[in-house]
């Protein structure tokens, strides 16, 4: 595993957007698995300026979202149905900014009729795109990877799952403050890709930053792999694992010299291009 410390958010923007760059300029038709929250914004704000000044295609690019919550969505051209809607950050953040192509682009449909069946064919949408390159993923403050809440089996497919207080607290701040959404009225579901089909991408490349992240890292990195902490199924990736953090959420990792002292001789990152 790559951990790569950086000391600030900017900074570790900068060299997960590099990764994601070099992989799109290697492979034009690369699978993209992609997050959202607040940690990858400083990443898909890099791209976009590679994209605008440094004429970085997307035009070949897919893409795959992690969730969305149940219940809320976006068809683009559409009025959003929630402005909290994760089709809806993923158009603000990156896609309307750069030349990828609509059909192009898979989000897990929030507005589903029948949620069984769409995640079923979400699944299969990737494998008929050939597997995912590279995974970005957050880190939730429950340690979850997309909406995998503690006790998802780590061997999980895209599906329905309920989210936690710990969720729901955390998305209180956009969802109540933001646009007066009261607590019971928040999407309490979520359709999320699973860790089973997370650990099937080929890379995976995941980023946390600051202080109220260290605590969950380290116990992802370095602790016991558990369904209670599901982003430590990191540990049994098969794939290049690479992991950006900024120096807060670095603060109570027990082995950062050996990090540093790794990255040190090994130098640039390369990607595993190799399905299994
Ligand atoms: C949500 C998303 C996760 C994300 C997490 C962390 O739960 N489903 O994919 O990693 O938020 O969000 P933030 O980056 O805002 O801390």
């Amino acid at each position: 595993m790559n951990v790569i410390i950086r000391d600030t958010y900017e900074e570790m923007s900068r060299y997960a957007a590099g990764i994601i760059a070099s992989l799109v300029r290697q492979k034009p038709d690369c699978v993209l698995g992609l997050a959202t929250g607040s940690t990858p914004i400083g990443t898909y704000r890099e791209l976009v300026r590679m994209h605008k000044e440094e004429d970085l295609d997307f035009s070949q690019v897919k893409t795959f979202n992690l969730d969305e919550y149940l219940g809320v969505g976006m068809d683009l051209g559409k009025p959003y149905n929630m402005d909290q809607s994760y089709a809806r950050f993923m158009h603000e953040e990156l896609f309307k900014h750069i030349n990828i192509k609509k059909e192009n682009i898979h989000i897990p449909d929030g507005l589903t009729k029948n949620p069984e069946e769409f995640c079923k064919a979400y699944e299969e949408e990737i494998r008929k795109a050939g597997g995912i390159d590279l995974q970005l993923l957050g880190i939730g403050r429950d340690g979850h990877w997309a909406f995998n809440e503690p006790g998802s089996s780590l061997a999980s497919r895209t599906r329905v799952e309920v989210l936690t207080k710990q969720t729901l607290d955390d998305n209180y701040e956009s969802f109540y403050k933001k646009a007066g959404i009261p607590r019971d009225q928040m999407p309490h579901f979520a359709i999320t890709m699973g860790i089973g089909t997370i650990l099937e991408a080929r890379n995976i490349l995941m980023l946390a930053n600051g202080r109220r992240k260290a605590s969950v890292v380290a116990k992802a990195l370095e602790g016991p792999v558990t369904s209670q902490i599901t982003a430590s199924a990191i540990q049994l990736f098969k794939g290049g694992v690479t992991v950006v953090l900024d120096r807060e959420a670095a603060s109570e990792l027990k082995n950062v010299e050996h990090y540093i002292h790794r990255e040190k001789l090994l130098g640039t990152f390369s990607f595993n291009s190799i399905n299994e």
